[in-house]
């Protein structure tokens, strides 16, 4: 049994808050002594809140990290990326054949949806992402992942809301979706989110789905029995998979969950 502990970059804050633009969060806590300036790269008002980009040197791991926070809330941080990736590897790795559509929700840094562009078997790359700011930062290039994105013909970067596209009549079918837009299924960004986790809400989803597709979902809380009867309910093959990684603040090791399941053969639509 895996101890389950979540990496906390999202919901925690790695630095005291500072005013935007100030520098140096901690010049007393590091043993190596050294610049912890953060640039901010952008900050823009949106309807779910404050969104920031920044750009910081960690002090104690002496390393440049791009963090992106909406509201107090961090959304993301480039020192945690490897669940992220696992959702495309996993997700993929249930995936059969070849000539793969697969439509991302959510894009953020981008890890998941270039790791899904590493996989060769992927035609095609959908991305929807409801902020401007955050299609504009790769578009601009502004982040690790961006040029390898932007550059690949396979991937199409949309501007839309995920939740409401898949309460809509699907007019494209995926052989994979993969989901990272909430903290996990019962904390979400914002409310309008929570039906896509229930059983309507999911069979929703599966009419987006080629029959036999893969559904996979990003989760910072550990597996959910309730969670798990509910996909069941829509689903086959339905798992959930923790993925450990080295956690470089902490020291120790934290845990994410990846939920997947297949679409069945004759997938009812909403
Ligand atoms: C945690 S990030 C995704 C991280 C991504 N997996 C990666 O590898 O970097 C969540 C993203 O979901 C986006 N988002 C929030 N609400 C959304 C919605 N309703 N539809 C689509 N995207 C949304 C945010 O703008 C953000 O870019």
């Amino acid at each position: 049994m895996v101890e389950y502990r979540a990496a906390g970059p999202r919901t925690e804050t790695p630095v005291p808050n500072n005013p935007r633009g100030t520098l140096d969060p901690s010049p007393t806590e590091s043993p190596r002594p050294m610049s912890a300036r953060f640039e901010e790269l952008d900050w823009q008002q949106t309807p779910m809140g404050d969104l920031t980009l920044r750009r910081r040197t960690d002090p104690q791991l002496g390393v440049e990290v791009f963090e992106v926070k909406l509201g107090e809330e961090f959304l993301m941080s480039s020192l945690f990326t490897v669940a992220e990736e696992a959702l495309a590897t996993i997700g993929l790795a249930a995936t059969p054949g070849e000539n793969l559509d697969v439509l991302v929700g959510g894009l953020g840094l981008g890890y998941t949806a270039v790791t899904a562009l590493r996989d060769s078997r992927v035609a095609s790359v959908t991305v929807i992402d409801a902020l401007p700011a955050v299609i504009d930062w790769h578009e601009r290039e502004l982040l690790p992942t961006s040029t390898e994105l932007v550059k690949d013909a396979r991937t199409r970067l949309v501007l839309d809301d995920f939740f409401a596209l898949m309460r809509r009549v699907p007019d494209a079918r995926y052989d994979a979706i993969l989901l990272d837009v909430d903290h996990s299924p019962r904390h979400q960004l914002d409310p309008s989110h929570a039906d896509l986790y229930e059983v309507a809400g999911l069979q929703a989803l599966a009419a987006h789905l080629k029959p036999g597709g893969i559904f996979a979902l990003w989760s910072d809380d550990p597996p959910d029995e309730e969670f798990m009867a509910k996909l069941a309910a829509v689903l086959d093959e339905t798992a959930a998979h923790v993925v450990d990684f080295a956690n470089a603040l902490t020291g120790g090791t934290s845990s994410n969950t990846v939920f997947i399941g297949r679409a069945r053969s004759l997938q009812l639509g909403p």
